[in-house]
């Protein structure tokens, strides 16, 4: 759909970058000949990922451990990319959600999901937004949200309050950083299955199985995204075709949020029992990834 090279020159930091979109986006970023750097938890996963990109497509992908929970840390890996040379490009990916009725949370459960989302995106954000405007040059970040900024979501609070208070900074940036060059816009996917992201929104489905589409079968395309569909979309953002592109936060959903109230839908009706069993295969999936990280 591009041209080659389009990205050619460019360094991007995506953040969560070692699975799910941020891998997805990753691929598309290195494919246009950009330079990548991938963030994550778990190191292991992220030289994984780098090796399958770069044995794929040629180029470089850089990896840092970090857990963007912690604002010393980030600045820290922030400083050390900087001192290799500027970025270009930033994309806050890296989120953590589970379905949950909101009177089961505990604070520690609102507190883990809003740190990473809402309190880790504006500290990368802020890390490297400073740098650029010390280094009097412009940059494009893009943020990965969810159609919920506009509608709430039952039975994801935390997760919809962050994401919203992350679609507020990128216009609240948009017009305060306007004037420097830096770019700030969102993205709202709808469905795209990963195995992050089904695991802990939709347990009982296979995100390998095209066919077992559950509650977004719904989706006005009767689909569920494509990854070159939303890896075109995060290249475009990262592109110098439009600067004049900010603020703005694009649904990338097939319209599935304007016909309202999906996941409300199909969870409102669970019963007690139901939601034992998803917080155990939640939990279930919560450790394994724990004893990945300490492997
Ligand atoms: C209730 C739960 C729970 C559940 C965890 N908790 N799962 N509470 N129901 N299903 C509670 C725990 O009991 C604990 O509180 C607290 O949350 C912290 O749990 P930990 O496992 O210790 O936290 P941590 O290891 O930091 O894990 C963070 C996480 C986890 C967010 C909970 O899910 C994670 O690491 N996720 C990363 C990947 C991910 O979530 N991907 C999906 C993103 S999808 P107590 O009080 O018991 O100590 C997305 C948008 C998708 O963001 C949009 C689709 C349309």
């Amino acid at each position: 759909m591009f041209k080659e090279g389009l990205l050619k020159g460019k360094r991007i930091l995506v953040t969560g970058g070692g699975t799910g979109l941020g891998k997805e986006m990753s691929r598309y970023f290195l494919k246009y000949g950009a330079e990548v750097l991938i963030c994550g938890r778990r190191e292991s996963v992220l030289e994984e990922t780098a090796k399958e990109l770069m044995e794929e497509n040629g180029g470089k992908v850089k990896c840092y451990g970090l857990d963007i929970r912690g604002a010393q840390d980030v600045d820290e890996t922030i400083e050390e990319i900087f001192l290799e040379g500027p970025l270009d490009g930033l994309v806050n990916n890296a989120a953590g959600n589970f379905i949950s009725r909101t009177q089961d949370l505990s604070h520690r459960g609102f507190d883990a999901i809003a740190g990473i989302v809402f309190h880790g995106t504006f500290y990368v954000t802020h890390s490297v937004g400073k740098r650029w405007i010390e280094l009097g040059r412009g940059g494009s970040i893009v943020s990965i949200l969810a159609t919920w900024v506009w509608t709430g979501s039952a039975f994801t609070v935390p997760s919809a309050m962050s994401k919203s208070g992350i679609h507020a900074m990128t216009k609240s940036l948009a017009t305060e950083w306007g004037h420097t060059g830096i770019r700030l816009n969102a993205i709202a996917p709808g469905p795209f299955p990963t195995e992050g992201a089904w695991a802990r929104l939709s347990p009982n489905q296979d995100p390998n199985d095209a066919s077992d589409q559950g509650v977004y079968s719904q989706n006005p395309m009767g689909r569920v995204g494509k990854m070159e569909e939303l890896g075109n979309l995060a290249t475009f953002l990262m592109s110098d075709g439009c600067d004049y592109l900010t603020g703005q936060t694009i649904a990338l959903d097939g319209g599935e949020y304007l016909t309202g109230g999906t996941f409300y839908k199909a969870l409102s009706s669970l019963k007690d029992e139901d939601w034992d069993a998803i917080k155990s295969t939640i939990k279930a999936t919560n450790e394994k990834d724990k004893a990945k990280r300490t492997a």
